[in-house]
């Protein structure tokens, strides 16, 4: 068989060994590589192999396979075998130094480079008709599509990862106590018949004429309240969600996310209380990793606003825009999701 064929075959089935035997399955996964058998050292190794070989078949590869071999060796090093990974602007700089030291390497004496050059030579001046086919003609054809295809326009819609109400946490810790969301209801939404689902257990949650408390006037400790989340709301909130509640405030224009729209009913009338009462205490920070990319303004309110502050502004943002929040008994009876 051809030394060269046979060179290449050896160093093809030693790399399959080594990178997909030895490197994954075992360099990989060893839990505390010693000072001796380190992932450097199996390289080495494999590098010892690959002289080895050489030596002991006397293949005397021609010095063009040497200088590629040298230098697949340093680019895999590089990528792949040096830890940590390094950054590929440094990886770039270490493999142009390594391909100077590689052509150092072949150009060392003028027998061996115009061994290198013979090939090239005898490609560029037609002597190895298909060596000159690929290189004059297949491979710029190959390296121009490649150009047009990283240049064509990709008309794909964005995917939109963001989850806009994530899953809320079933716990969650405000001023060193700790709350359950499910279940857990506005303490003063309860009225003085602990009305909390209008029209009774079970009932309705539309608003019904006579039975919607939000607008009742003589409902004097619910209005008080609401009297005074308003003015926790205007004193905190509205700089963002707007004095309408419109999520239009001052400060809006400049977040992206932007500010929830209270008026919407794609935001609090399809959430319940305990989920707003999470998100209020917990703001943007709060927000598990579904919720990225976009880092949302929202402030963590629990560092400025009491338990009861929190509970009294998110009254006030449903009483303000007539929604009603959703309830757990809604949810058990239509097994409905947000
Ligand atoms: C610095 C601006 C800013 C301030 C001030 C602010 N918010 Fe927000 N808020 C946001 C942004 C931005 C979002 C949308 C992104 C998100 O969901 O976190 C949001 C979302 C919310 C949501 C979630 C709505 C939904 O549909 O999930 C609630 C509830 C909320 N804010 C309540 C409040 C309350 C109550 C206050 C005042 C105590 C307040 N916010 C103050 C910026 C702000």
């Amino acid at each position: 068989m051809n030394k060269v064929v046979t060179g290449l075959i050896l160093y093809l089935v030693g790399f399959a060994v080594f990178h997909f035997g030895l490197f994954e399955q075992v360099i990989l996964k060893m839990e505390e590589p010693g000072v001796l058998l380190n992932r450097y050292s199996y390289f080495l190794l494999f590098v010892a192999y690959c002289i080895g070989f050489n030596i002991i078949l006397k293949l005397k590869p021609p010095i063009a396979l040497n200088g590629l071999i040298v230098w697949l060796l340093g680019a895999y090093f590089y990528k792949v075998v040096l830890f940590p990974p390094i950054p590929w602007t440094l990886l770039i700089t270490y493999m142009m130094l390594w391909t100077i030291g590689t052509f150092l390497y072949i150009s060392q004496d003028p027998v061996t480079f115009a061994e290198f050059r013979k090939p090239i030579v005898k490609t560029v001046v037609g002597e190895y008709k298909v060596a000159q086919y690929v290189v004059f003609i297949a491979l710029p054809l190959l390296v121009g599509f490649a150009t047009y295809k990283s240049l064509e326009p990709s008309f794909a819609e964005p995917v939109e990862l963001r989850t806009v109400h994530p899953a809320p946490p079933a716990t969650t810790k405000v001023h060193g106590k700790s709350y359950t969301l499910e279940g857990l209801q506005n303490p003063f939404r309860i009225d003085e018949q602990d009305n909390y689902v209008d029209g009774g257990p079970g009932g309705n949650a539309l608003p019904v004429e006579g039975k919607f408390p939000f607008l009742d006037a003589d409902k004097v400790e619910y209005m008080k309240s609401v009297t005074e989340g308003g003015t926790i709301f205007f004193e905190n909130c509205h700089y963002c969600h707007g004095d309408q509640l419109n999520g239009l405030g001052m400060f809006s224009h400049v977040f992206n996310p932007t500010p929830a729209n209270f008026i919407d009913p794609g935001t609090i009338a399809m959430l319940r209380e305990s989920f707003l009462f999470w998100r209020v205490a917990k703001g943007g920070p709060g927000l598990p990793n579904e919720s990225t990319p976009w880092s949302s303004a929202m402030p963590p309110w629990e560092e400025h606003l009491k338990v009861e502050e929190i509970w009294k502004v998110i009254l006030f943002e449903y009483w303000y825009t007539g929604w009603h929040p959703r309830t757990f008994d809604e949810e058990s009876a239509s097994g409905g999701e947000e």
